[in-house]
């Protein structure tokens, strides 16, 4: 198989966890005879420094004819003080958009091995295994207006959507929960934003169509509680673009680490953008500490999704649980008797597993 493939190393740890992902896929070409072209481009605070831009145009073009795009993360201190056109995160959520990527998979899996990473009781967290499908490119992120007043005293921003965007995601969430535990929590505001009011309505028409899925309506204060202390109880969850922001971020804690959960941003025809849900971690970046499992995770599914490469993708996942049972782990995660290795190191670790192993079983199932 022949795939053009853009890379956007972006800023922080970004750049090095997509030397990770670049190398695993280099295994799987090896190993399977694909050939994989990479097209490395700027996004974020590097494009800025670069370009006066934090996406330019030949970075979009790039991306638009490519047949999946894998991002590192954006941002940092250096442009935190820039006005808001001259962010690093306008890059992403202007190439989110630009390419109609509306569906974010953000599959929280708990990995036996890390049962006890999490800060959480282990019983609480055993066998978590979730779904956050995230509205990508509408609400809050993207309402008008959104701008300060004149006199700097006033500021609105705006949460909006069209009848249109609630149901494409909705339906995508019901067809996910299909091939999963076909359990659907919609997870809104509804008792206060009329934006949660039409995302209800939407759920409930929608039921009909997907008549093998529970569904479940759940206010987003309580859900952000019941993900911490009953997990196992969630299968998919559909949301609002900046809820599902914070859920996820919120629900890492199950797997151990930030550094643990990959992300999947998609339209209806496979195109993909894949990116780990982690930001840049300016805190650790340049020291070769990073996590890169979140970003070989998206790999797995960028295989998956935008390549159908199924077999492929699995192997990359039980690479990962393999290391992980070998007791590897990156400092993010807290881990008894098991073996401190950095970024390289762990990457090593999984190309191994990667050039030897089988796998039949999809780990992450989404
Ligand atoms: P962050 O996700 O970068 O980091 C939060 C914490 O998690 C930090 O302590 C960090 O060291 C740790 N962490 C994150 N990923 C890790 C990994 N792979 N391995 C080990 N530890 C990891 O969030 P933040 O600090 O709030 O944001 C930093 C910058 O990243 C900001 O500029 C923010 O806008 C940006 N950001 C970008 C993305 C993205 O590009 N997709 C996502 C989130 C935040
Ligand atoms: C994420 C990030 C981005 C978001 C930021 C950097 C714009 O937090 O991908 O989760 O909020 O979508
Ligand atoms: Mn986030």
């Amino acid at each position: 198989m022949e795939k053009q493939i853009v890379l956007l190393p972006g800023d922080g740890i970004g750049s090095e966890v997509i030397q990770s992902a670049k190398q695993v896929l280099d295994a799987i070409t090896e190993r399977f005879n694909h050939t994989f072209t990479y097209h490395t481009h700027d996004i974020g605070g590097v494009a800025i420094d670069q370009h006066g831009t934090p996406l330019p145009q030949d970075t979009v073009r790039a991306c638009e004819q490519a047949d999946a795009v894998l991002l590192g993360a954006v941002g940092g201190p250096k442009w935190d003080q820039n006005p808001s056109h001259l962010r690093p995160e306008k890059g992403l959520l202007g190439i989110r958009k630009s390419l109609g990527l509306f569906a974010n998979l953000r599959p929280i899996k708990g990995f036996p091995q890390l049962l006890h990473s999490s800060p959480l009781k282990h019983e609480v967290v055993d066998g978590s295994d979730l779904l956050i499908v995230r509205e990508l490119t509408g609400g809050l992120y993207f309402g008008k207006p959104s701008e300060r007043s004149h006199d700097g005293n006033s500021v609105v921003d705006t949460l909006a959507y069209e009848r249109s965007e609630i149901e494409r995601i909705v339906d995508n969430a019901f067809k996910s929960a299909q091939l999963r535990r076909k359990h659907l929590t919609s997870v809104d505001k509804a008792n206060v934003l009329e934006s949660s009011k039409l995302w209800r309505e939407v759920v409930e028409e929608k039921k009909a169509d997907y008549p093998d899925v529970t569904v479940e309506h759940q206010l987003v204060d309580a859900a952000a509680m019941k993900l911490i202390t009953a997990p196992t109880d969630f299968d998919v969850i559909v949301t609002e673009n900046m809820f599902g922001d914070i859920l996820s971020d919120e629900a890492s804690v199950l797997t151990g680490s930030l550094g643990m959960l990959p992300s999947a941003s998609l339209r209806d025809d496979g195109v993909g953008l894949y990116e780990p849900v982690h930001g840049s971690a300016p805190d650790i970046a340049g020291k070769g500490v990073a996590n890169p499992l979140a970003m070989i995770l998206s790999t797995a599914m960028m295989l998956r999704h935008s390549f159908h490469l199924e077999k492929e993708a699995n192997i990359v996942e039980e690479a990962v649980q393999q290391v992980l049972q070998d007791g590897y782990h990156t400092g993010d995660l807290d881990v008894k008797n098991g073996q401190l290795v950095g970024t390289k190191e762990m990457t090593r670790r999984v190309l191994e597993h990667v050039t030897s192993q089988d796998a039949t079983n999809s780990i992450m199932t989404c």
